[in-house]
């Protein structure tokens, strides 16, 4: 038994899942789980559905299913609710948003339908291209926040939830600057009550959240709970935390590509990125005060990966340059487009192309239902502040302040699955091998290890 196995009690009773921001994500994630559940679609792209993670030694054979692995709700035992300015009905915004046809939707229209937004909080210097209708109204940012909290009170008892966890599906806020309400609980709370300007709506629906014991994830990135006041109410009240900003399109490419360049030491020279995307998303992120956060989210990736200050010859000078353009007619169809320039031996130049024809929330919702399941997992676990084993699922990972986070996909698909073995009392994994060629240790279960292949008496020749 490790030192961090827990005992996790079982998913008992109804999860309720509230999403501040009812769009295209959420209403594509609300829409799969109901398909799933009725036998009429297949979570793909799931890790909780569908991966399987492997225990112990590879001979064991030893390969259960996430899901049967570590005790996580079942989607029959989801409730949605959540927030928004527009009061579509989740069939309405699934219609509208269009990622999924008429057809597909028609047989969770009544699912669909029962799920309405409850009214927002607005703070229109946040959020530029949309406009709010019936917003919450309140006497400060604090009386918002009540607002919220009694919202999450109700929806919990009118649905009989034992539990609830929030996962911010919201637009992109404008980034407001780091401010001293950012700073500790009690200067963060006062800045509630005198409504101070840099406390964003994101992190009003966070702080509500944290308060009702409820665990908080932000799939924007938004700063919401990146703050150290954020961080400090989330280790009080024992409740996990995490964002930021879901890791899906041109991302997920750049970090699964980036860690090839630099395990191979070939030298970077530019990336160049662009999108096009027509969904609402993109009409948010086409006010320059949205996009310049998605910037900052998306450029950070390379920087950590590649790590330019251990190696300035490969990584030290290279050009990063990220464009999003809002193109109505590809709705949420977006397509992405890098050109990496790179070089190899004696700096020789190379270049590689990526043209990424993706649907944006197809690939956001699996995330979003994992991470919802991860989040009560934790809570359960009493896994309390940021969760940095979830870091696979963010393109700007949230970690403690003096660490720098870890953006390599593989490295964080690891980290997921270890910290579910250590959660559940497994050994890591290492993935080094050694024991299954060395004679003592490598016999550990009964059944017999196969032998090594061949032994070899030359040093040299056995080190290869
Ligand atoms: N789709 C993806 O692949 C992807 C990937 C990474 C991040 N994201 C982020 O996820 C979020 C949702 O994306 P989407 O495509 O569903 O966008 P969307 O525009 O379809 O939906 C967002 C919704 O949030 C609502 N909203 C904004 N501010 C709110 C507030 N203060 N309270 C309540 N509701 C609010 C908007 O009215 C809108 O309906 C965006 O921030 C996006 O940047 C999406």
């Amino acid at each position: 038994m490790n030192k961090h196995a827990r005992r996790i009690p079982p998913a008992k009773g109804k999860l309720g899942v509230l999403l501040p921001g009812m769009g295209a994500v959420a209403s594509t994630f609300i829409a799969g789980v109901e398909l799933v559940k009725k036998g009429l679609g297949k979570p793909v792209g799931s890790l909780t559905q569908l991966q399987t993670i492997r225990l112990g030694k590879r001979y064991e054979n030893r390969a259960p299913l996430i899901k049967d692995f570590v005790p996580l709700a079942s989607l029959d035992q989801l409730v949605f609710g959540g927030w928004d300015f527009f009061a579509d009905d989740m069939w309405t915004a699934a219609l509208k948003a269009a990622v999924l046809s008429p057809d597909q939707l028609a047989p969770v229209r009544k699912e669909l339908a029962s799920v309405k937004p409850m009214s927002a909080v607005y703070d229109p210097a946040y959020i530029k291209n949309i406009k709010a209708v019936a917003p919450k109204k309140g006497r400060s940012k604090l009386d918002l926040a009540e607002q919220v909290m009694a919202d999450i009170a109700a929806f919990k008892k009118k649905n009989g939830c034992d539990r609830v966890v929030m996962l911010w599906c919201g637009s992109t806020e404008i980034l407001p600057e780091r401010a001293a309400c950012h700073e500790d609980l009690e200067a963060f709370e006062l800045g509630l009550k005198n409504s101070d300007p840099a406390i964003p709506p994101s992190m009003i629906y966070a702080y509500a959240a944290l308060k009702s014991d409820v665990a908080y994830g932000n799939g924007a990135p938004n700063l919401s709970v990146d703050v150290p006041a954020m961080i400090e109410l989330a280790e009080r009240t024992g409740t996990p935390i995490m964002g930021k900003d879901f890791k899906t399109g041109q991302t997920l490419m750049k970090t699964t590509v980036a860690p090839m360049l630099k395990a191979r030491m070939l030298a970077l020279t530019g990336w160049y990125s662009t999108n096009i995307l027509g969904n609402r998303d993109g009409e948010v992120l086409d006010d320059p005060g949205s996009f310049k956060t998605k910037e900052k989210s998306k450029l950070s990736v390379l920087d950590s990966i590649l790590e330019p200050e251990r190696y300035p010859d490969l990584y030290g000078n290279y050009h990063h340059k990220v464009r999003i353009d809002y193109y109505p007619p590809r709705g949420d169809a977006k397509e992405g487009w890098d050109n990496i320039d790179i070089r190899g031996w004696l700096d020789a130049p190379m270049q590689i192309k990526i043209n990424f024809l993706c649907r944006d929330s197809i690939l956001a919702a699996p995330i979003v239902l994992d991470l919802v399941l991860f989040l009560d997992l934790a809570q359960r676990a009493g896994l309390k502040g940021t969760q940095e084993w979830l870091s696979f699922y963010f393109k700007s990972p949230q970690c403690r302040e003096d660490l720098k986070p870890e953006h390599d996909l593989f490295i964080q698909h690891l980290k997921l699955k270890n910290t579910l073995r250590l959660l559940m009392g497994e050994e890591v994994l290492d993935h080094s091998g050694l024991d299954y060629y060395d004679t003592d240790k490598g016999r550990p279960t009964p059944s017999a290890p196969p032998r090594p292949a061949a032994r070899r008496n030359t040093p040299a020749k056995a080190s290869r």
